[in-house]
């Protein structure tokens, strides 16, 4: 059998990580092919280094751009390398455009398609993710629900059951894998000037946030309402996207630090050690229910309601007194929770599916 795992963004490389470490583990012929759409050293090779992962034998470098153009490249530069690798199976991990292009080239070529988190919906189709996440679902083969609730979705949307597998969300693998290593890797916390449990983590990169310059402001105005009630420094690794709309919009935020993104090491130590988590992130809103500590979403919707069901989570949008008022009944909050996503073996469990399903 042999599989390429194609991905192009930082997500995809944190949650394929798992993956890969099984791939390689279990002495696979696999390979990795990047698109290149995440080129920026601190939203790419810094995970590649450090989680220790093989390098992409092939880097399409389709770089930014429009989606249209982005998803044209991608599927140019995947076809050829497909037509002459020749995979049994490929494996695409979540909702970016170049996971939709990535599928989109396998399946035209009649290569069988395994979509890692498969199941999840917003419901909100002006975000360019959730139209991805439909279409890629659609045209996979072996879908990997995180949960028994995107299983419910898939099934809903027609999708045969005999394609569907609950395997949990790689994201839990990987937090388990490298929350030890990311202890020990250094003091994160105390370089930045911070103490454990006295300062709130920020991130905020959708567009549909920050590429609309009132609700950009409304958010950050919402981030200094709250670092003024509690009186805690708010910490911010800012996404490009944001910070190049910052400078675009002339949005200068009061009492927030900003600094640059930092790989996922030293990430796990800020979330858990964060008094509270404000994001828009996907993967976010995960790692913080998962390691115990509680979320304020800075959107209208989330396709992770599993975070709100727990109790970990709350849905704030962008309005500055309801950014204020969630983080204050989060605070008050107990974080017993339990994990949704299940118990850090996804990453087994589809190796095992692929090996079953593709080798028989
Ligand atoms: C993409 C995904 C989003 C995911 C996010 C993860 C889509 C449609 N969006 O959004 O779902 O949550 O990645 O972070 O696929 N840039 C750099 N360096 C880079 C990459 C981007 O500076 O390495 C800047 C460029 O100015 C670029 C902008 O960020 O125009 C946006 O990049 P893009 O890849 O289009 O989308 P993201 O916002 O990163
Ligand atoms: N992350 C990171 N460094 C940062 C910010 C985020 O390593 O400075 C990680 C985070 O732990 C999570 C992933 O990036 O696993 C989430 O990516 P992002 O928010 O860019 O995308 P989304 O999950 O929203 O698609």
């Amino acid at each position: 059998m042999k599989v390429t795992v194609i991905l192009g963004t930082r997500p995809e490389i944190i949650k394929m990580a798992p993956v890969i470490r099984e791939l390689e583990g279990r002495g696979k012929d696999y390979f990795i092919l990047h698109t290149g759409q995440h080129y920026s050293y601190n939203l790419d090779r810094v995970f590649f280094e450090r989680l220790k992962l093989r390098r992409a034998k092939y880097n399409l470098e389709v770089g930014s751009g429009s989606a249209g153009e982005q998803t044209a490249r991608i599927l140019v530069g995947v076809e050829k390398v497909l037509q002459q690798e020749n995979p049994d199976v490929v494996l695409v991990e979540g909702d970016t455009t170049s996971v939709l292009a990535g599928a989109l080239s396998a399946v035209q070529l009649h290569i069988k398609v395994g979509h890692v988190e498969a199941g999840l919906r917003s419901y909100d189709r002006d975000m360019p993710e959730e139209i991805n996440r439909i279409l890629i679902d659609h045209c996979a083969d072996y879908l990997f629900a995180p949960t028994g609730k995107a299983k419910t979705i898939l099934l809903g949307e027609g999708i045969p059951e005999s394609k569907i597998f609950v395997t949990g969300n790689t994201i839990v693998d990987a937090v388990y894998q490298n929350r030890q290593i990311a202890r020990e890797s250094g003091d994160t916390i105390g370089n930045l000037g911070l103490k454990s449990g006295k300062y709130f983590l920020v991130t905020l990169h959708r567009p549909g946030n920050v590429d609309n310059p009132v609700r950009f402001a409304s958010i950050l105005e919402g981030l200094n309402k709250v670092a003024a009630e509690f009186g805690v420094p708010i910490v911010y690794p800012i996404h490009p996207r944001s910070r190049k709309m910052m400078t675009e919009f002339n949005l200068k935020p009061r009492k927030i630090t900003l600094i640059e993104p930092v790989d996922f090491l030293d990430f796990l130590q800020l979330e858990s050690n964060a008094r509270l988590i404000l994001t828009d992130s996907g993967g976010v809103q995960e790692e913080s229910c998962i390691l115990g500590v509680p979320c304020v979403t800075l959107r209208d919707n989330t396709e992770r309601p599993e975070t709100i069901e727990v109790g970990a989570n709350i849905l704030a949008g962008a309005s500055p007194e309801k950014i204020l008022e969630c983080s204050k009944a989060m605070l008050g909050k107990k974080n017993s929770w339990e994990n949704p996503f299940v118990d850090g073996k996804a990453a087994r469990r589809i190796v095992d599916i692929i090996e079953r399903e593709v080798e028989q």
